[in-house]
C-alpha cells in the first residue's frame, strides 16, 4: 500500500523499506507510537498525543525529537500530502540505530516515522449494535501507562477475541478489570459510569479523558475506580472508547448478555457527545503554533 511516510525529517512512501535492521524498535521494542484520527485534513485531539508520547519517551528516556510546534508542522505537512481527507496517522519513535546490545549508547539519535492511512471507522449501524467481548488474563508489562510498541500480548489477546468472533478482549488483573487489548473500557452501574483510574496498569486514553470530561461537564456521575471481575457481570450498561472506535457500546462479554443487548441510554449519550466533540476539532483552524 502506497502512503505518504515522513521519516527523519525527510518525505517518501510507504514502498521504501526504511529501517534497518539494527533498528532498536525492531530488534528490542524499544519505541513509543501513537495513532490519531484525522478529518477533512485535520488532526483531532494532536496535541494531547503529542503530550502523551512526550512523557512515554521521557520515561523510557529517549529524547523526543519533535517540539509541540515541529511536531505539528510535521503533521500539517503529512495531511496536506496525503491524498485523501479522512483517515489516521501512525507515529513511531524507536530510540535509534546502533549495534545490537542490550546497553543502549548514550546520546543516541531517534528514529522517527509518520504515516497516514485510510481507516474504515464504524458505521451508525455499527455504532448502534455494539460489539462482543470476552477476557483475557491480562499478560502485559507493568508499566501499561506508556504506549511501547511491545503489543505481543495484546496481539495474541486480540487474536483470541477473533478465533471467539468476538471484537476485543478485556484485561483482567489481579481480579480486577483494567482496559481493553486495544481500548479504554466503562461500565454503568446504578447509574454513575465507573473507568479504572490512571496508574500504571491502564494507558491513558485520549478519548478516555475527553469522555470523562464530557460526562462530567453533562452531571452525569462518574468514579475512576477499580472494578472488581465479579461487579461486572451486574452492569446495566458497557462501553470501549478508542481513537479508532470513538464511543462504542459492548452488548456482550464472554457470551453473556450486558443490559437489554443494546447500547444504554448513558452509552448513547456520551456518543454522540463525543462524536460532536470530534466534528467540533475537525472545523477549527490548522494546528500549527
Ligand atoms: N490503541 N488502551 C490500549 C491498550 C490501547 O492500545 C488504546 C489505543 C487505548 C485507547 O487510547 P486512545 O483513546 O488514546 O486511542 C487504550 C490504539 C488506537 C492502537 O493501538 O491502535
Amino acid at each position: 500500500m502506497t502512503d505518504v511516510l515522513y521519516v527523519n525529517g525527510r518525505w517518501t512512501t510507504t514502498d521504501e523499506r526504511v529501517l534497518r535492521v539494527e533498528d532498536r524498535g525492531f530488534q528490542f521494542g524499544d519505541a513509543v507510537y501513537e495513532v490519531f484520527k484525522f478529518g477533512r485534513k485535520r488532526p483531532i485531539f494532536l496535541l494531547d498525543h503529542f503530550h502523551r508520547m512526550d512523557r512515554g519517551l521521557h520515561e523510557i528516556d529517549i529524547r523526543n525529537p519533535w517540539t509541540e510546534s515541529s511536531f505539528a508542522r510535521t503533521i500539517d505537512e503529512l495531511l496536506e500530502r496525503t491524498a485523501f481527507d479522512d483517515g489516521i496517522v501512525y507515529i513511531q519513535v524507536s530510540r535509534g540505530e546502533s549495534e545490537r546490545a542490550h546497553f543502549y549508547p548514550d546520546d543516541m539519535k531517534p528514529t522517527a516515522i509518520a504515516y497516514s492511512r485510510r481507516f474504515r471507522f464504524p458505521d451508525d449501524a455499527k455504532k448502534e449494535r455494539g460489539i462482543r467481548l470476552i477476557t483475557a488474563p491480562d499478560q502485559r508489562w507493568t508499566q501499561c501507562h506508556v504506549k511501547s510498541v511491545n503489543l505481543l500480548p495484546n496481539a495474541l489477546a486480540k487474536k483470541k477475541a477473533q478465533r471467539a468472533r468476538a471484537d476485543e478482549a478485556l484485561l483482567l488483573g489481579d481480579g480486577v478489570v483494567r482496559e481493553g487489548a486495544s481500548s479504554s473500557f466503562f461500565v454503568v452501574i446504578k447509574g454513575r459510569v465507573i473507568t479504572h483510574p490512571l496508574d500504571e496498569h491502564i494507558l491513558p486514553g485520549v478519548v478516555r479523558d475527553r469522555v470523562i470530561g464530557l460526562a462530567l461537564n453533562s452531571k452525569i456521575r462518574l468514579d475512576e475506580r477499580p472494578l472488581r471481575e465479579t461487579e461486572l457481570f451486574g452492569v446495566e450498561e458497557t462501553f470501549i472508547t478508542s481513537t479508532t472506535m470513538g464511543v462504542m457500546p459492548v452488548t456482550e462479554i464472554d457470551d453473556r448478555v450486558i443490559g437489554n443487548s443494546r447500547r444504554g441510554e448513558i452509552t448513547g449519550r456520551l456518543q454522540r457527545l463525543f462524536d460532536d466533540l470530534e466534528l467540533s476539532e475537525i472545523s477549527q483552524q490548522r494546528a500549527t503554533v
